[in-house]
């Protein structure tokens, strides 16, 4: 793997092929200064823990339409809460949103680092890590499922995943770029999603296959991650 090489690569690939989700802010948009809303941020991210993108959009229109701010939110009564979470799946999270909505409103905002917002409920490693970097620009590595299989072929990484855990982490944080992390850790996922699938990885049309262990060298990408059964 050659480190510094895949940011970039990677970040040119995502400015013309992002998918446009509904709690994004488009590059040219980010290019003049524009934040994404950590609420949204926040918000998009605890929706797509153990849910789909596909499933997650009507969400999440919902729910901002109905509460645009944390404050609004925080104001909405349970029932009103658990209502529009209905079918989404894992209610804990309706319960913790909640939660973590009065919690930030009193506070006055959102904590701006990935240690602060760990501290929020129903936020982990993963929550806080993503929201860190794509609302307040923090370069820390984001690993989801997504980004697991495609850090396992870039490094190829042979040991059951299960096991290569820090490995995996080690080979995010150093692909991490200073500049536009949140931009990178979700042309990850990008890439993951539709391109370095799972089952038929699409390696001819990879931004990043000049860097890819797996690729260059084996073993054969649909191999990895190794899953032991
Ligand atoms: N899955 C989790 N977070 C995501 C994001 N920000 N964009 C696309 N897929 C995601």
């Amino acid at each position: 793997v050659k480190p510094s090489a895949i940011a970039p690569a990677l970040l040119d690939w995502y400015d013309r092929h992002a998918r446009t989700l509904p709690w994004r802010v488009a590059s040219s948009d980010l290019a003049k200064g524009i934040r994404p809303d950590p609420y949204r941020v926040w918000l998009s991210e605890i929706m797509l823990q153990q849910t789909t993108v596909a499933a997650v959009k009507g969400y999440f229109e919902k729910f901002v339409t109905t509460w645009p701010t944390v404050g609004d939110l925080a104001a909405a009564t349970d029932d009103s809460v658990m209502a529009a979470w209905a079918g989404l799946g894992y209610y804990s999270r309706a319960r913790n949103l909640l939660a973590a909505a009065r919690q930030v409103n009193e506070a006055g905002g959102f904590p701006a680092d990935a240690a602060g917002l760990k501290a929020l409920p129903g936020v982990g490693d993963y929550t806080s890590a993503a929201i860190a970097a794509i609302a307040f620009d923090e370069p820390v590595a984001v690993v989801d499922g997504n980004v697991e299989r495609v850090a396992s072929r870039l490094a190829a990484i042979e040991v059951p995943v299960k096991t290569a855990k820090k490995q995996i982490q080690t080979v995010v944080s150093c692909i991490t770029p200073a500049v536009r992390p949140g931009d990178f850790a979700q042309a990850m996922m990008d890439l993951g999603a539709t391109i370095c699938t799972p089952k038929r990885p699409a390696c001819a049309l990879c931004p990043v296959n000049a860097y890819c262990v797996a690729f260059k060298e084996g073993p054969d990408p649909t191999t990895l991650p190794v899953k032991l059964p």
